[in-house]
């Protein structure tokens, strides 16, 4: 059986816990991203990387894109974590297509999880970013906003949690699939 590991970056615990969900059903070990060593991707044979979104930012792009090397034909699956349901697949992988290195995301599945906020804990510079964010959402007329607009409209000063174990499946079965 091939060995996983689940590399994460999570700014308030959601991809983290999604992270710990995957590797219970999976049986393998889960590091944040800061912790990676070249070594740990090395003796993967497969590895599944993701975080939250912040404004187009995508977690772990960075961690990617900078070990891509070591990653290159092992990145299994990327997904996403973020306060509003994937309304358009192909947007956000459009996304991941320009934020990833092409020849990582070659064999890898993209998975997009929801995750939540609470507005009590954000750090002060996403709460700056949040309240421009909802500034210029809410300039769109009513009738031209998307789900994702209204979502980011209402989750305003209030505590939303979106995250389920069971939205880990799809992208455990696809990884027990590989192994
Ligand atoms: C400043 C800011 C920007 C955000 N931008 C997005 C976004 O563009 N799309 C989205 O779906 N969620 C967005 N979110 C919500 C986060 O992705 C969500 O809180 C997620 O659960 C965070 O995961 P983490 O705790 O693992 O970092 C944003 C949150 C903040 C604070």
């Amino acid at each position: 059986m091939k060995s996983v590991l689940i590399c994460y970056e999570s700014q308030y615990g959601y991809s983290q816990r999604y992270a710990q969900w995957m590797a219970e059903k999976l049986d393998c070990p889960t590091l944040p991203v800061a912790e990676v060593k070249k070594d740990d991707l090395r003796k993967a044979d497969l590895v599944v990387a993701g975080g939250g979104l912040y404004a187009g930012k995508v977690g772990s792009a960075a961690f990617v894109k900078r070990h891509s090397s070591e990653l290159e034909g092992k990145l299994a699956a990327f997904f996403t974590v973020g306060l509003a349901p994937v309304e358009r697949q192909g947007d956000m992988e459009a996304l991941l297509k320009k934020a990833l290195p092409p020849q990582v995301q070659r064999n890898a599945r993209f998975f997009f999880l929801r995750g939540g906020m609470d507005a009590s804990r954000l750090k002060w510079v996403h709460r700056m970013m949040m309240k421009m964010l909802v500034e210029m959402t809410k300039k769109k007329a009513p009738d031209q906003r998307t789900k994702e607009d209204q979502g980011l409209i209402d989750s305003i000063g209030k505590a939303v949690d979106f995250s389920s174990p069971e939205a880990v499946l799809p992208l455990v079965d696809y990884i027990k699939g590989l192994r």
